[in-house]
């Protein structure tokens, strides 16, 4: 459990509080590059961090992050004119370029000096791995983008989705962490797509466990540090001689990458994912879904499986809302929990979005009793809120500046009991020099 005092500073993630200012050190996935695909189109409402902000992309192809609203009389700008390298206001024609300097006030024509000193809060941009990134913390702090696998992997390698979740991202991520909860609420997936369910009822590749998923249902944690956060081995007996591994990672801060399941010869070769859970207030949060390959590439059939509205983290509708969802209870099916399969939900992501959703938008963790198998979850808690403490005494986070230390993997083996977890490697191509 939390006192009250540390699961506000957990939870809180307006600018000013510790929490908020901590994620303002890191690049932040904003919207996916597709949103924003047309030079010109239609600019996008974004809210992240509490703050109401519009992506657009320039005549140029650059992307611009602003204010949601004019600094003149603060008229929103969805409604602005995206045109010749910059956005016009639709209500009285002042026009922003991508930096967010004024550079067009047609109803104080004599008045230049004016015009320069007007700006709109304007938010870096990069693009990589198909995510328009954007940085909203002080520009002197501004660090290197992570160097994820999947966001360095050719298209082909690689996908990634999001979805809108109804509650608070640090119960989102404690999920993404929970090793633990696959041998109950994701249970059975595997038979679903046996039973020819479709994509966003069965199970991918990666949720299908090996028998100790089902036979050990506790597992034990080996927890390290590393430069980009947390490695989380969660292990399992897997007979009489040998263990099961599923090394997590907790990369600050708000991602999470877990490996594939499977026999140990599948998933040496498989695809593995992640989440990276963004706050867009303290009581909702984007969900984004990523996947890398770094032995071939996707399939037709994994890729349809994975990506697009109706694929395995869907369904979605157009503005990312999952059609199953609290207000019609996941369209829980009472009669598949008892015959079926564990919980009457279909959807991995949808069993993760009832229970964390139902936790109510911001959990109390005052009324929590953890035991070992929450170890992961402790040291997570332990982790981002000392960083954040720190921070607000003036330490600058490590991570932040650890950029290519994100390029590791999360894998999964079985190996005899004598052998330290150390032998298994978890580097990417990239991630040869700060991992570990
Ligand atoms: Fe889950």
């Amino acid at each position: 459990m939390l006192t009250c005092e540390d699961n506000e500073l957990l939870t809180r993630v307006s600018a000013g509080t510790p929490m908020g200012e901590l994620m303002r050190r890191f690049w932040i996935p904003a919207v996916l590059e597709t949103e924003v695909a047309e030079p010109d189109g239609s600019p996008v409402r974004v809210r992240l961090l509490g703050e109401d902000l519009i992506a657009f992309r320039s005549t140029d192809g650059a992307v611009g992050l602003f204010d949601s609203n004019c600094p003149h009389r603060r008229a929103p700008l969805f409604f602005a004119r995206n045109e010749e390298c910059g956005l016009r206001c639709v209500y009285h024609g002042w026009k922003f370029d991508v930096s967010g300097q004024c550079v067009d006030m047609p109803t104080e024509p004599d008045n230049a000096i004016f015009m320069k000193k007007v700006r709109i809060k304007s938010y870096p941009t990069r693009v990589r791995g198909g995510v328009v990134w954007a940085y909203m913390g002080p520009p002197d702090h501004m660090p290197e983008l992570p160097e994820f696998e999947w966001a360095c992997l050719p298209e082909r390698q690689r996908y990634v989705v999001k979805r809108r979740q109804q509650s608070n991202w640090a119960q989102a991520i404690e999920g993404g962490l929970d090793s633990a909860h696959i041998s109950f609420l994701h249970r059975h997936t595997e038979s679903q797509l046996k039973a020819g369910q479709s994509a966003n009822g069965g199970a991918a590749p990666f949720m299908r466990g090996t028998d100790a998923v089902v036979t050990d249902r506790g597992p034990m944690y080996e927890v390290e540090n590393r430069p980009y956060g947390l490695q989380m081995g969660a292990r399992r007996n897997s007979g009489p001689d040998h263990y099961y591994w599923r090394i997590s990672h907790f990369l600050m801060p708000f991602y999470s990458l877990f490996p594939p399941g499977g026999s140990p010869e599948y998933a040496a070769k498989a695809p593995y994912n992640g989440h990276a859970f963004v706050p867009i207030d303290d009581e909702n949060t984007w969900t984004w879904s990523f996947g890398a390959s770094p032995h071939r590439e996707y399939s037709a059939e994994e890729r349809s499986l994975m990506s697009g509205h109706d694929g395995f983290w869907g369904p979605i509708d157009g503005n990312f809302m999952p059609l199953l969802n609290r207000h019609n209870d996941y369209l829980i099916d009472r009669k598949q929990q008892k015959f079926g399969d564990f919980t009457g939900i279909r959807g991995v992501a949808n069993q993760d979005a009832a229970v964390q959703e139902g936790m109510g938008a911001i959990c109390d963790r005052t009324k929590e009793h953890l035991g070992a198998s929450d170890r992961g979850i402790v040291m997570f808690r332990r982790t981002i809120m000392r960083a954040a403490r720190e921070l607000a005494d003036g330490t600058e986070p490590k991570a932040a500046q650890s950029g290519r230390a994100y390029g590791v993997r999360s894998v999964s083996v079985i190996l005899p009991r004598s052998a330290p977890l150390e032998t298994v490697s978890t580097q990417s191509a990239h991630s040869g020099e700060l991992a570990g």
